[in-house]
């Protein structure tokens, strides 16, 4: 028997309003993210200057860049950066003693403190059509000179030449590094996503198995968790922590870094922690694309939504 052609609309119709609710349900099924407390969160550290030490907050704006001050506009995770005159990145890996200076940013000015250094206070610069270029790992990003006066701070402590720059907000940020996995981050002078988690589980496992004395300090964590088991935020996709959302990037690939004291600056000369955990903290064979042979430790994660989270608050995944 032959359909008229009001019969094919008719089940054309049906079959299209049959598969859009199938799509509809498998989407609102998906959108529909059901979380799981796992945690607290234990430490909220900013790091104002790239490499400097941590200053460790109560509570913390998160922006699209990291982990913020709340209530100033200029604080933003990793916006200063050391540079040398030609605006090369310089980090602690080349001048380890950059993790003992400390960096205090107020709304209008940055103050820096070193061992043995009288204190100085920077006005953060204003005039942003000052950019110099940058380079951080090969990316162009601009820079404003923070002046004279902390120049002169970082020759006396370093004994080199080099500038402090700053951020300036209208420029254009770098793209998160590597990523192995969809929404795009936007990052600074950060090594490579805007917010690190880091589990005081996965440290005190590490610490275990070595001699010397290590803290999640040396390791850089934007957000310290505790209340989970040891590497269980590797299996983190999505997490949130009061309004704020973040997903999964990447994995974090240690390096020498975590081979300077952040008390004395001076690198351990057996190369650890990072020995022991090259020796069982490898990546699976099918993303040594990714991270060749520097192993894991906590995860890169991007902001999907920004908001002020604290010391204490409740740690959800998905
Ligand atoms: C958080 O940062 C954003 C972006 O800079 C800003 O608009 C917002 O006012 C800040 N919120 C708080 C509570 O500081
Ligand atoms: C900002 O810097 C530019 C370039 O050096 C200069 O021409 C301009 O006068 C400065 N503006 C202010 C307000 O200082
Ligand atoms: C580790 O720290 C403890 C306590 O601060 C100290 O007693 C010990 O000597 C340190 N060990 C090493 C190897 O530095
Ligand atoms: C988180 O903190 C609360 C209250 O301080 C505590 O009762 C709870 O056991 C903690 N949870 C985890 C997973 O650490």
């Amino acid at each position: 028997m032959g359909l008229t052609t009001n019969q094919i609309l008719i089940g054309s119709s049906l079959a299209l309003a049959a598969a859009v609710s199938v799509v509809y349900l498998l989407y609102s099924k998906k959108k529909k993210v059901s979380w799981r407390k796992v945690a607290n969160v234990s430490k909220i550290y900013l790091y104002p200057i790239k490499s400097s030490r941590g200053e460790e907050l109560e509570s913390a704006n998160i922006t699209s860049f990291g982990v913020g001050k709340v209530g100033t506009e200029h604080s933003d995770d990793r916006c200063f950066l050391v540079v040398s005159p030609n605006g090369q990145m310089v980090t602690g890996r080349q001048e380890p003693r950059l993790v003992m200076v400390k960096s205090h940013v107020s709304l209008n000015s940055i103050t820096l403190s070193g061992p043995e250094m009288e204190d100085i206070d920077v006005p953060i610069p204003t005039n942003v059509s000052n950019a110099m270029n940058c380079r951080v790992w090969g990316n162009d990003i601009a820079g404003v000179d923070c002046g004279d006066e902390v120049a002169n701070w970082l020759q006396k402590y370093f004994n080199a030449d080099y500038r402090l720059v700053y951020y300036p907000r209208n420029a254009t940020p770098r793209d998160a590094r590597g990523e192995i996995s969809s929404p795009p981050g936007k990052i600074v002078y950060h090594d490579c996503a805007p917010c690190n988690i880091l589990s005081e589980a996965s440290v005190d496992d590490l610490s275990s198995r070595v001699d010397i004395n290590i803290s999640a300090r040396n390791f850089r964590p934007s957000i310290l968790i505790t209340g989970c088991s040891a590497y269980e935020e590797d299996s983190w996709t999505n997490v949130k922590i009061g309004v704020v959302e973040m997903k999964f990037m990447k994995f974090c690939a240690r390096c020498l870094l975590t081979t300077v004291d952040p008390t004395s600056g001076i690198k351990d000369s057996d190369g650890e922690p990072l020995k022991t955990l090259k020796a069982y903290r490898q990546c699976d064979k099918t993303l040594k694309h990714i991270y060749g042979h520097d192993p894991l430790l906590g995860v890169h994660m991007v902001i999907l939504n920004p908001g002020v989270i604290n010391v204490g608050d409740s740690v959800y995944v998905s």
